[in-house]
């Protein structure tokens, strides 16, 4: 088990954050741009080279100005709001907890947050996130690249559920459910209706139905709700948390450091009295 790599006043830090966060995203109504946010900054992760992933770096100019994060520029500026009311929190957790906040308030899963990501500006090259224009063998390559599965890759579409497209930042329009704004199960409801013309497919969406393995789990989730959440929580987790479990201290290696300490004050003890005895 992993343990959080942060100290308590942070720990308090996170949770006043966690509320403003709570606030703002609800007299806004930006949940569905602030969960993209997050999504985008932990989505260029690339599982090799241990490079990209939540670590901050979309704030970068170069970054945001990539052509798949137009329009994100705003809740860049709406976590800067946070930012500014607790410096503390790094930019990675923040973009992180901004994600997780905004499923929960539109109705989602509690999603385990763990703090404790450091920052970086060091953008990855531009091509990390899925062109919405191509199929099942690109999703794969793009989330197996970062280490996620087939499972993952249709749970996290489920964040579909939220929000639209908007013509002047992705050359798409609409959106993908009858209500935006609630994290439910409804976009694999929909996908799998014939008669849903008037609602938002991507053919990264469509290829979620004409693939046999992803379409068995978008039928699992179109019929079990409560599945669907629980799957959703444990993916976003994952998703939040590319390349970042690796650089927390685990309880077993505290463990083991307890362990050596233990025998060295043993043996220091053993060897002064021997060293005692023979004087
Ligand atoms: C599977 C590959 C994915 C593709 C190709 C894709 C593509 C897109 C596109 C083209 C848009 C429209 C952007 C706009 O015009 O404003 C969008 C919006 C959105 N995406 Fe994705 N996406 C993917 C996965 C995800 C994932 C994993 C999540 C979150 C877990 C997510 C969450 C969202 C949300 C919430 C919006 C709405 C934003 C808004 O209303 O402003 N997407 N996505």
């Amino acid at each position: 088990m992993a343990k959080p790599v942060v100290d308590k006043d942070y720990l308090k830090e996170i949770d006043k954050a966690r509320r403003h966060l709570r606030a703002l995203i609800s007299s806004r109504n930006c949940a569905p741009l602030m969960l993209r946010l997050a999504w985008h900054d932990a989505g260029t992760y690339d599982d090799k080279t241990k490079t990209g992933g939540p670590n901050g770096s979309i704030r970068n100019v170069q970054e945001l100005n990539h052509s798949a994060n137009k329009g994100l520029q705003k809740a860049v500026q709406f976590c800067e709001e946070v930012k500014t009311k607790h410096p503390k929190v790094s930019y990675a957790d923040l973009y992180q907890l901004a994600g997780v906040v905004a499923v929960e308030v539109t109705g989602g899963p509690t999603i385990d947050f763990i703090p404790g990501r450091k920052d970086s500006l060091d953008s990855p090259p531009e091509g990390r996130l899925p062109d919405a224009k191509q199929g099942a063998s690109h999703l794969r390559d793009i989330f197996f690249r970062m280490g996620l599965t087939d499972k993952d890759i249709v749970a996290l579409s489920g964040g579909h559920t939220l929000g639209k497209a908007h013509l002047e930042r992705s050359g798409f329009d609409g959106q993908w459910t009858r209500d935006p704004l609630k994290f439910d199960n409804s976009y694999f409801v929909e996908l799998l209706k014939a008669d849903s013309k008037d609602l938002l497919k991507l053919p990264t969406d469509k290829a979620l139905v004409e693939d046999p393995k992803f379409r068995q789990y978008v039928e699992l989730y179109a019929t079990d709700e409560d599945i669907f959440l629980k799957d959703y929580a444990v993916s976003h987790k994952k998703l939040s948390q590319l390349g970042f479990i690796l650089k927390t201290r685990s309880t077993l290696a505290q463990g083991a450091i307890a362990i050596v300490i233990a025998t060295t004050v043993v043996i220091l003890g053993y060897l002064l009295e021997v060293n005692k005895k023979t004087k």
